[in-house]
């Protein structure tokens, strides 16, 4: 069987509801790594390349392979992102480097200490309550609540307008419904850049202590950042830290509660929750795929690429890389080495990484410290999308610990 005849379409999030892709990949990384993805009516074909291995070289050369045509398969396929050259993702050279060195100031380990401390403590109350109660939506009660606290306190966004953008965001990137709008989304994006427009006029006026005021003071060769390039960075770290972190919260939960013999290791401090952090986001590889566009020849694995083709690289793949991972189906929270690729690889590599991992680490260190047991006792949700996997609802029973003196 061809991998056309199992699994029709890669840019139809239905494909990604409806069946499990492992067989599909593990095919295409044992007899076709380097895949043409035929072109449909009203968009082009595309390279799907599923081997880790073949993976980052493509990442590392953002020469070759640019970002600036967009980075995930809806820009890639409609002929572009209108933000490349303004927003860190779909930018690269030297404005590119600058950009990512003025925003890395507002995410260097040093710098977040005081917001990893805050990460700790709000997600230690908010699973000790949820814990006390019994029962729970880990996705709505829990993760929720703490990537985009997270975020909004650094951005400077003030609490009551939270819920509000929490929204938009989950509408902008995926959505819970399956067949939704296109025109929701696009709907939702204009929207949060309408906001950090209006945030940006406030902060200009009364400076604080947050990245808008950051880059609203901050030049790039001798010049200014324009406010449009502000305002579309912010918008991407909004939607860069929240769904992705929030997304391998839930499925941490999820994956914690199905094996019950790896919770029992991390509740009974046998793993050290940094090592399990890495498990957690290999096994949950959020984002499913990103992409470049090739602006020279070029080969991939001894496949030649021409100028102009797009080029998809699939974590969802990478991750359970046989070569690379041993046992890759297994959930095993202390695998290492554990190279995934959830994060990317090379100049785009995430910025946000280390706050992604102070996150999940400090989920995993709340729910070993409060609960005895967890189980899902529901339907669990999926989201509805081509880029991003995950629940967007997972009902959960906590079964609480006895008292031990462990403290908020
Ligand atoms: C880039 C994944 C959390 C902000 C990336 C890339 C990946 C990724 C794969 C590379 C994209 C590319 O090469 O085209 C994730 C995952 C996360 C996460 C899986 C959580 C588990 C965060 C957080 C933030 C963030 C918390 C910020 C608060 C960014 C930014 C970039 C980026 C700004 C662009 C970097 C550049 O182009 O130089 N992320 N991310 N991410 N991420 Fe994350």
């Amino acid at each position: 069987m061809t991998p056309e005849e199992t699994v029709t379409d890669l840019t139809d999030p239905r494909t990604f509801d409806e069946q499990d892709l492992a067989g599909y990949w593990r095919r295409l990384r044992a007899e076709e790594p380097v895949h043409w993805h035929p072109p449909a009516p009203g968009r082009p074909g595309f390279w799907v390349v599923s081997r880790h291995a073949d993976i980052l070289p493509v990442y590392r050369d953002n020469e070759t392979f640019t970002s600036e045509r967009g980075n995930v398969l809806t820009t890639l396929l409609s002929g572009g992102d209108s933000a490349a050259g303004h927003m860190l993702p779909v930018t690269d050279g030297h404005r590119h480097r600058e950009l990512r060195k003025i925003i890395l100031r507002a995410f260097a380990p040093r710098t977040l200490d005081r917001v990893a401390a805050t990460v700790r403590a709000n997600t230690r109350a908010l699973v000790a309550a949820a814990v006390e109660l019994g029962t729970c939506d880990f996705a709505t009660d829990i993760a929720d609540r703490i990537p985009m606290g997270t975020i909004c306190d650094l951005l400077g966004v003030p609490t009551a307008d939270r819920p509000f953008l929490l929204d938009l965001t989950h509408h902008a990137l995926s959505s819970d419904t399956k067949g939704a709008d296109e025109r929701e989304a696009v709907g939702a994006r204009n929207e949060i850049l309408l906001y950090f427009g209006e945030l940006l006029e406030q902060r200009r006026a009364a400076p604080g202590e947050d990245v808008i005021s950051m880059l609203a003071h901050s030049e790039i060769d001798g010049r200014p950042l324009p406010e449009d390039d502000i305002v579309l960075n912010c918008y991407s770290l909004i939607i860069g830290g929240d769904e992705t972190s929030r997304l391998s919260m839930i499925e941490a939960a999820a994956a914690l509660a199905r094996h019950g013999e790896q919770w029992q290791r991390l509740r009974d401090g046998r793993v050290d929750p940094a090592t399990a952090v890495e498990e957690v986001l290999r096994w949950a590889s959020p984002t499913l795929h990103f992409g470049r566009t090739c602006t020279r020849p070029a080969r991939i694995a001894g496949t030649p690429i021409a100028e102009g083709d797009i080029v998809t690289l699939w974590h969802c793949s990478a991750n359970r890389d046989e070569t690379v991972f041993a046992d890759p189906h297994a959930f095993r929270l202390d695998r290492t080495p554990n190279k995934h690729l959830a994060f990317g690889h090379g100049p785009h590599f995430c910025l946000g990484a280390y706050l992604a991992r102070v996150e999940i680490g400090a989920l995993l260190t709340a729910l070993r410290d409060f609960a005895d047991d967890l189980e899902v006792t529901g339907e669990a949700r999926r989201i509805h999308s081509a880029f991003l996997t995950g629940y967007s609802s997972l009902p959960v029973r906590f079964q609480r610990k006895a008292a031990t003196g462990t403290r908020l």
